[in-house]
């Protein structure tokens, strides 16, 4: 630019009607300095314009720059779930949240009363009891399930509430959305689902649970982890307490689940330790109760559908193997007082009431059908031969105990069998959850 300015200088000179050339002798025979002051005269205004413009420049990068960058955050935000990202720019980020480099968050949501709640598995028996005690409390409850075990059914009369939110998806996959609190149930929990694909069963167990831990980190939720009293194993110790290792055979038809659910509670734990997220495990045993699937293999559904259908009782082994039954609203207040308490876990969460298989057989019996035959058959492989919890640890530190007992909670559950095996009108559709 400036060897332009030097040429058109020259070429101005040079010009016999320019009018600075009226002493033509003058300015053809300049002076060397006087011809370096004409030179600065003429480039002032450029060089002045020139200062100019870089000032401008310079003072406006910075905006320019952050201008830039929230357009790129603009971009990404058309996806809903990077709204946070936005929230976050806006400096809603506190120095706890920086930290553990977590995604704090929308504004609006942490000050609210309500929680957001994600309840993966929302769709089956357990999940289904959980999100009516949640929408009960009127929290916004987002239910994620594929289905494989739930059903549409047994959340269908929150469809259409601006609180309740349901999606189709797979836990395997990863998702990103914006909870105070997950609840994670994703999984197949009797034996007939779980061996169906035991890979698949390992699968949601571990990525699964990596993904809805990883999303917990992402927001900053609290997790819970719904665990089982199949970490157990075959007890070498009976009741079983949390402090109990568990005696599991690894390689069994079992391991899918037990060792799963085993894997689930040691990344739980890792995420804890290591990425300082808030998690609650639950151990959780054997729970009956509305919406069950009918024809799951758990002995307890097993027994009510074949006294309804007037079919021998299928006792396995000799009958003597012990477990015991939790109605499923005890458990659902267990998992919220954890979920709300300042306690960790493991906590077992059951019902110590113990029965023999022909126990409970004859508990059927007198509720439904005093007529009912039983039918031994051969135990299958690596079915415990005791399971009763010790819940010390839940009634000390959650306040908790269960207080349905089986002779309360079974004409409940067999109500709904009645109901979506025959339609029977006497039935109560699943929603006579509430024994207590
Ligand atoms: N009911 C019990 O007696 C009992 C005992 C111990 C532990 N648990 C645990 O409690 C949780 C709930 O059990 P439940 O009895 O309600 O079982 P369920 O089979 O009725 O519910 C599990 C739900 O998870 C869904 N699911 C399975 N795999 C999924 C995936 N990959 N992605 C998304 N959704 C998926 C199913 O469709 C179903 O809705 C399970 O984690 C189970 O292991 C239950």
């Amino acid at each position: 630019m400036s060897s332009e300015l030097i040429h058109r200088n020259q070429t101005r000179e040079y010009q016999p009607d320019n009018p600075r050339n009226t002493d033509s002798s003058s300015s053809r025979h300049n002076s060397p300095p006087q011809k370096s002051r004409n030179m600065l005269r003429d480039r002032a205004p450029f060089l002045l314009i020139g200062i100019a413009i870089s000032t401008l420049f310079f003072h406006f990068l910075p905006s320019l720059q952050h201008h830039h960058d929230s357009s790129f955050i603009q971009t990404e935000l058309t996806l809903p779930t990077r709204r946070v990202l936005l929230e976050e720019h806006g400096s809603t980020r506190n120095n706890e949240d920086e930290r553990k480099g977590r995604v704090p968050l929308a504004v609006g949501l942490k000050n609210k009363k309500n929680k957001r709640v994600l309840i993966t598995g929302g769709a089956g028996f357990v999940g289904s009891h959980l999100v009516d005690r949640l929408m009960e409390r009127g929290d916004n409850v987002i239910v994620v399930d594929n289905y494989f075990t739930g059903r549409k059914e047994n959340v269908i009369h929150h469809i259409g509430n601006p609180n309740f939110e349901l999606i189709r998806h797979d836990v395997v996959e990863p998702i990103l959305l914006e909870v105070d609190q997950i609840y994670h149930l994703a999984c197949p929990a009797s034996p007939v689902h779980y061996k169906f694909n035991p890979v698949k069963t390992i699968k949601t167990n571990v990525v699964g649970t990596l993904n809805m831990l990883g999303l917990a980190k992402r927001v900053g939720a609290r997790f819970l982890l719904t665990s089982t009293s199949e970490v157990y194993g075959d007890p070498l110790q009976h009741p079983q307490a949390e402090t109990y290792w568990g005696n599991v055979n690894p390689i069994g038809v079992r391991s899918c689940y037990d060792e799963g659910k085993r894997v689930a509670e040691t990344l739980a734990m890792d995420y804890h330790r290591g990425a300082g997220i808030e998690v609650r495990i639950a151990r959780i045993f054997n729970t009956y109760g509305p919406r069950m699937c009918i024809d799951d293999g758990r002995v307890v559904s097993n027994f009510v559908a074949q006294a309804l259908r007037k079919e021998p009782l299928t006792v396995y082994g000799d009958g003597k193997q012990t477990r015991s039954f939790q109605y499923v609203s005890d458990l659902v207040e267990g998992l919220m007082r954890l979920m709300e308490g300042e306690h960790v876990g493991p906590f077992n969460l059951g019902n110590p009431g113990e029965f023999t298989m022909l126990e409970l057989a004859q508990v059927v019996q007198e509720t439904i059908d005093t007529n009912a035959k039983i039918e031994f058959r051969p135990n299958t492989e690596d079915d415990p031969h005791k399971r009763k919890p010790d819940i010390s640890k839940a009634k000390e530190l959650l306040g908790w105990q269960p207080s349905v007992s089986l002779r309360e909670g079974l004409p409940l559950m067999v109500s709904d069998f009645r109901q979506r095996l025959f339609g029977d009108s006497k039935g109560n559709g699943g929603k006579g959850s509430s024994a207590a």
